[in-house]
């Protein structure tokens, strides 16, 4: 028998803006062949997350290698125990959201009279991922309003929703995935964006041990490798290339001036790559390697750096006993 009252409004309350379109088809299409006809082959780490991709990445959080994710979870916990009370009311707007995972632990933290003010703006590349954490959330918490906004976060940042006071969330480390300095630019335009009053939590990873650092991006169950070999087929899909990703090996190290972990897609033997774009195939060497990302690790200096010219404040910096994961609660 269930005693548990009805909810006011047990319909989900969702809206979805998609603003991908705006950047165009043909734009993309420029932008990944610009970084695979270059000496030094890249792809951009935004073409991860296609839906296979996003679901690859959430199995990448549960791996025992993968420290980050239930590190950052417990320091999640911790600081929505302390801001919780205050959201009355507030956009909670979550960049690169990805699965609901850990904005489900912030919104449990929130009293019940407080979380159903809330708005919440799960903001990512891949609308998929975006619609699936929607209908967990509405599941869990019948009464929030959800405003789901597709968007490349980087160069569209300003048309999430304003006019509310709005709590942002980066996690994951997802800005040590930027270079040092689109990091600090886009703190900087973050910063701008903001309005006084409104805080940012900043989930980053820090410098530690290479054997640690080295297994969380070479899982034994070979996860990660899947990973990396997807955004082949984001290509694939996105531009007509041929790609086979199983000629490519996953290749994930840390590069000690930089202070970051390198994932690479090595080449096992010659190729040439078909493609309705260009006139004549993309050739690659056997051996010769696709840079797929960078996630820059973080030294107290870097996080300094990053507050230096914008204008927001360090209010709090949680970190776990092992010191190996940061949240960092900013507020303007
Ligand atoms: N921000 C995460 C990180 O840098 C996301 C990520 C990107 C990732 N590529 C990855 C995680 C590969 C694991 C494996 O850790």
């Amino acid at each position: 028998m269930n005693f548990q009252t009805q909810p006011v409004c047990a319909e989900p309350k969702l809206c979805m803006d998609n603003y991908l379109p705006k950047i165009g088809r043909r734009a993309i299409v420029n932008q990944i062949l610009a970084g695979l006809c270059c000496k030094k082959k890249y792809i951009s780490s935004m073409f991860f997350y296609d839906a296979e991709g996003s679901k690859l990445f959430e199995a990448i959080t549960h791996l025992p290698e993968y420290y980050p994710t239930r590190t950052e979870m417990g320091l999640i916990d911790e600081v929505a125990r302390q801001i919780g009370p205050q959201l009355e009311d507030t956009d909670i707007v979550e960049i690169g959201s990805g699965d609901c995972s850990k904005i489900s632990i912030l919104i449990e933290m929130i009293p019940e009279h407080v979380r159903n003010s809330i708005r919440y703006i799960p903001v990512d590349v891949c609308q998929a991922a975006i619609e699936d954490s929607a209908s967990i959330l509405s599941g869990k918490f019948p009464r929030i309003n959800i405003h789901g906004v597709v968007a490349d976060f980087i160069s569209q940042i300003d048309l999430i929703p304003k006019g509310k006071k709005r709590l942002f969330c980066l996690f994951g480390s997802t800005i040590g995935n930027f270079s040092r300095n689109q990091a600090a630019e886009f703190f900087v335009h973050l910063g701008k964006t903001m309005q006084p009053g409104d805080q940012l939590l900043l989930g980053i990873d820090r410098v530690k041990k290479i054997p640690i650092l080295e297994k969380a991006y070479n899982d034994s169950q070979g996860v990660t490798q899947e990973f990396n070999r997807n955004i082949l087929k984001v290509v694939n899909y996105l531009t007509g290339t041929d790609f086979d990703p199983t000629a490519f090996e996953h290749l994930a190290f840390y590069n000690s001036i930089h202070d970051r972990i390198e994932m690479h897609l090595k080449a096992s033997k010659d190729m040439a790559i078909s493609c309705p774009h260009t006139k004549s195939p993309i050739t690659i060497g056997k051996g010769e390697t696709i840079h797929t990302e960078n996630s820059h690790k973080f030294k107290d200096k870097h996080i300094e750096n990053l507050s230096h010219n914008s204008d927001l404040t360090v209010q709090n910096i949680l970190t776990d006993p092992n010191n190996w994961f940061s949240l960092v609660h900013f507020v303007k």
